[in-house]
């Protein structure tokens, strides 16, 4: 399958990492999509890529901390792009960010929002 084919879902792709992920992506030509709670972060996004890769970028104001978010996320993702291929999770979920502690997962889960991040992706088999 070609970069262009795949549409690679960048979690927390409008963070700080997220977004340099995000522009190696689009350089490399890969369809790139970044959900984001915040409209004005995906904005700052779009004038953060160079331009020629911007229309391979998907985005979507959505919230893929909770399940429900995940979820109605997922049906938008699905229904505006067409398929998800991959999923890449820069999320600002750490402990020192408020998220769970690093043992929080012990048992063998995928720790914080990773866990979406495998949702999103089996998703695209559902
Ligand atoms: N920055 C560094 O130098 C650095 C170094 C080493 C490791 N890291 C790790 O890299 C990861 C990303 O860090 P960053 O600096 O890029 O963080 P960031 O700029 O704060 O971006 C974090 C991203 O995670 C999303 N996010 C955070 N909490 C969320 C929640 N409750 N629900 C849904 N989305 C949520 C944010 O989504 P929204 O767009 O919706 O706000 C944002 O896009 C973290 O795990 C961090 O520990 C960072």
């Amino acid at each position: 399958m070609s970069a262009l084919d795949r549409v690679v879902v960048v979690l927390g792709g409008a963070g700080t990492v997220g977004s340099g992920i995000v522009q190696s992506l689009l350089e490399r030509g890969f369809q790139v999509a970044v959900i984001s709670r915040d409209g004005n972060r995906l904005e700052k996004l779009k004038s953060f890529v160079p331009a020629l890769t911007r229309d391979r970028l998907h985005t979507l104001v959505g919230d893929v901390g909770s399940e429900e978010g995940a979820e109605a996320a997922k049906g938008a993702l699905l229904q505006s792009v067409g398929k998800v291929t991959d999923v890449v999770s820069a999320l600002g979920f750490s402990w020192w960010q408020g998220g769970p502690p690093p043992h929080a997962d012990a048992a063998g889960a995928p720790p914080g929002g990773c866990r979406q991040a495998m949702r999103l992706a089996l998703g695209r088999r559902e």
